[in-house]
Parts: structure tokens; sequence; C-alpha cells
């Protein structure tokens, strides 16, 4: 596997994996786990080349949020990704990604706003630009996200196809299901935060979205079913929600009622110091 940390080597890198065929991005923050390396077994799949990215990207952390303490591990990701066969590791640095006198931004509108987008006002912006920028130096022909980042996927989506990507288009934007622990917690870099304790009880979060599926798709009332579902994911030890909704697969549109178009349960609460994501589907109606 060879490590790039500069735009011109990445370059001539890319250059020469693209002669040999296809190329697959995985874009990521590095502090790499399971969910992560399934990405690049399914990219692998895709693709003769494989290219990872890892930046921990300073435009989509807000000014209280945890970009100093998010876990940098480069030497421990660079052995894992060798391990699975990578082709090409971008680690650019700050410098090289955002260079003195970088100025522009990219804002999806609709997609970004509410959930995440309204916890954390300009972290889809941060997104979409890093982005729109790791496709153009890497120019992929296909590029994969996990789906726990939902509401990420449908703003990277969106903006394939609101600027008419080619590399990748917008229909070689996949997303690859969430990968679990054992007990159904969404595998993330944040459970790293977590006490054994805390840990313990974050089950409770994917146990209650279950519950409140199965209420959903048995043609429960929607609110009455959110409030509970809430109620649930406190009662497990969880400190505070940010947001609990049912919304269109697609364009995130709200849901008050069983939609017959795909729809997500999304969730994002809190415990301890972390806070925690989720998505599941929800069959139409
Ligand atoms: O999901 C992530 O790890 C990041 O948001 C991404 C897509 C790599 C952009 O920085």
């Amino acid at each position: 596997m060879q490590t790039v940390h500069a735009l011109d080597p990445l370059r001539n890198a890319v250059a020469d994996l693209h002669k040999a065929g296809a190329v697959a991005l995985v874009p990521t923050m590095g502090a790499l786990h399971e969910g992560h390396l399934t990405l690049v077994r399914e990219a692998k799949a895709q693709a003769k080349s494989v290219v990872v990215s890892i930046f921990v990207n300073p435009l989509q952390f807000g000014a209280n949020e945890d970009l100093d303490a998010y876990p940098r591990q480069l030497a421990r990701d660079s052995a894992l990704l060798e391990t699975e066969g990578v082709d090409l590791l971008w680690a650019p640095t700050v410098e090289a990604m955002y260079p003195a006198g970088f100025a522009s931004n990219i804002a999806v509108a609709g997609v970004s706003e509410g959930l995440c987008g309204a916890a954390r006002p300009g972290h889809f912006d941060g997104v979409a630009t890093v982005v729109c920028k790791l496709f153009n130096q890497v120019m992929p022909d296909v590029a994969l996200f996990g789906e726990k980042d939902w509401q990420q996927l449908a703003v990277i989506r969106r903006m394939a196809r609101d600027l008419d990507l080619t590399r990748p288009a917008a229909d070689a934007v996949l997303g690859v299901p969430t990968v679990r622990e054992a007990d159904g917690l969404a595998m993330s870099s944040r459970n790293a935060y977590l006490s054994a304790e805390e840990r313990q009880a974050a089950v409770a979060l994917p146990a209650a979205m279950r519950r409140a599926i199965a209420a959903i798709e048995g043609g429960a009332d929607v609110p009455v079913t959110l409030a509970r579902l809430q109620a649930d994911i406190l009662e497990g030890g969880f400190r505070s929600i940010d947001y609990a909704e049912l919304r269109d697969a697609d364009d995130l549109t709200p849901l008050s009622a069983r939609s017959d178009r795909p729809m997500r349960l999304i969730v994002a609460a809190r415990i301890g110091p972390a806070r925690l994501i989720d998505n599941m589907p929800v069959a139409p109606g």
C-alpha cells in the first residue's frame, strides 16, 4: 500500500491506479473499526483498486465539538488497511487540504436541515466541501459511505446530483449497511468515549428503535410511538435526545404517519460524553 500526504504525489498515484481499471474511494476520518473495514471490503468488490482517505476534517466540527479529542491513530489505521489489501492511503495534512486563502463552501439546502444539521450548524457544509474535494482529487468511479450517517449520505447524493458530478456519478455514491456490535449497538469511533457502564447502557438505543419500528409497521400512531421511543431511550440511561424522527428515506421529509415510500427512523442521543446516532429502515405501508 502506498501512502501519500500531499496533492502532487496523490495525483501521480491515482493516475496509475486509473490506468489499471476502476477505482473505489472510501472517505474516512480514521480511528478505523469493523464498520470502515466493511466499506473497504465492499469497495474491493466494486473496483480494481481501492483508495482510502483519512482526514479529520476541521470544517465539519463546530467550535465546541471534539476536533482536538477526535482519535488520531494513523500508524494503527495504516496497518489495518495494509492487511485489507488497500492500494492507496490518502492522508493529507490540513495545509494540503485547505491551503492558505482557501475560501469556498458547498452548502446543500433541504436535506442538510434539521436532524444533525440543527444540532451541528455548518457540519454538513464541511462534509459536502471536503467530500467534493476528495472526489475531485481521486476521481473515483465509485465511492462508499456507511448508512449509519444516513443524513450525510443523503447530502452527498444530493450534492452529486445537483453538481452533475461524474466521478463518481450520484448513482455510484453507494451506501453500505451499518455494522453492529453483537448486542446491536452501531459501530462508531465515538463508542470509544464510553465507560464500561455507559457502553452497556447504550444498547438501549437500538433496542428501543427496533420496538418503535415494529409498532409503526404494525399500524401504531407515529407521534405516540416516537414519544414512547424517547421515553425508552431516556429510561435506558441516555441523558438527552437531540432528535428521534421518522423521515422519508430519500429526501428526508419529516413524517407523522406511515408512508408508502421507504422511510427511516433516525435518532441522535447523548450518553456520558458521547453523542450517538443511529437509523434503521421502516417498511412502507
Ligand atoms: O463520515 C465521515 O467519516 C466523514 O464525515 C467523511 C465522509 C469522511 C467526511 O469527512
